[in-house]
């Protein structure tokens, strides 16, 4: 038990850990879900940009985006990741590494039909990282895209529009505690199923 009284005893496994940390993380958390979303080019250059973790479970964890994104060209060349949440309410860092893979496409569907119009239409004209001359022809695309539907009409889901699922192989799970001897514990997955160890602050 760490000062801040956050239990980081091992669990049975890392997904339990997670639950019980995210569970609390959403009570202090106006925004538990956003993460660190780290990736590397096919040149091995780091890359992480901030991003909102829309479900998760033992199948792993899911992230929504442009598949023409900095990112997804990233994790066509290098399919491995890694998300790193910091709930400082909590004192908490929780880090987790893997392969990812492509969300099913159903499950993409699922989640966009449940977005916000708005938020539709922004990822229907949006070319995501990609340059533009000016904000005034950012605008000028979506009021052109709004001008072709009707107000009732449904926003299909873009061919570019997906979302990626980082499987983890290595959970790392940190509680802050006076002096920097903070506590570490690290879940790693092997044949026998995930095996933890007490990591050095
Ligand atoms: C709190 C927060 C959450 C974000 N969530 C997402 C997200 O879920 N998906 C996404 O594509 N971009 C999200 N973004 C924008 C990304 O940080 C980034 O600007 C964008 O994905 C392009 O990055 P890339 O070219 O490296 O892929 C978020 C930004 C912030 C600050």
């Amino acid at each position: 038990m760490s000062k801040q009284g956050l239990n980081n005893e091992p669990r049975t496994t890392p997904f339990l850990h997670y639950a019980e940390w995210f569970e609390l993380a959403e009570s202090i958390d106006p925004q538990p879900q956003a993460a660190a979303f780290a990736t590397s080019s096919a040149e091995a250059m780091p890359s992480v940009r901030m991003v909102l973790v829309r479900h998760w479970g033992e199948e792993g964890f899911d992230v929504f985006t442009d598949l023409r994104s900095g990112k997804s060209r990233d994790i066509s060349s290098n399919p491995r990741a890694e998300l790193n949440w910091h709930w400082k309410g909590l004192g908490a860092q929780v880090r987790a590494s893997g392969s990812v893979i492509s969300i099913p496409s159903a499950e993409v569907e699922q989640y966009w039909s449940g977005r916000p119009r708005e938020s539709q239409i922004s990822a229907s004209v949006s070319n995501q990282s990609a340059p533009i001359e000016d904000r005034l022809a950012l605008d000028r695309n979506r009021e052109k895209f709004v001008e072709t539907i009707n107000d009732d009409e449904n926003i299909l889901l873009p061919d570019n529009w997906g979302g990626f699922r980082v499987v983890p192989v290595r959970f790392e799970f940190w509680v802050h505690d006076d002096h920097r001897f903070h506590h570490r514990i690290e879940y790693r997955t092997t044949s026998q199923g995930w095996r933890t160890q007490i990591l050095q602050p």
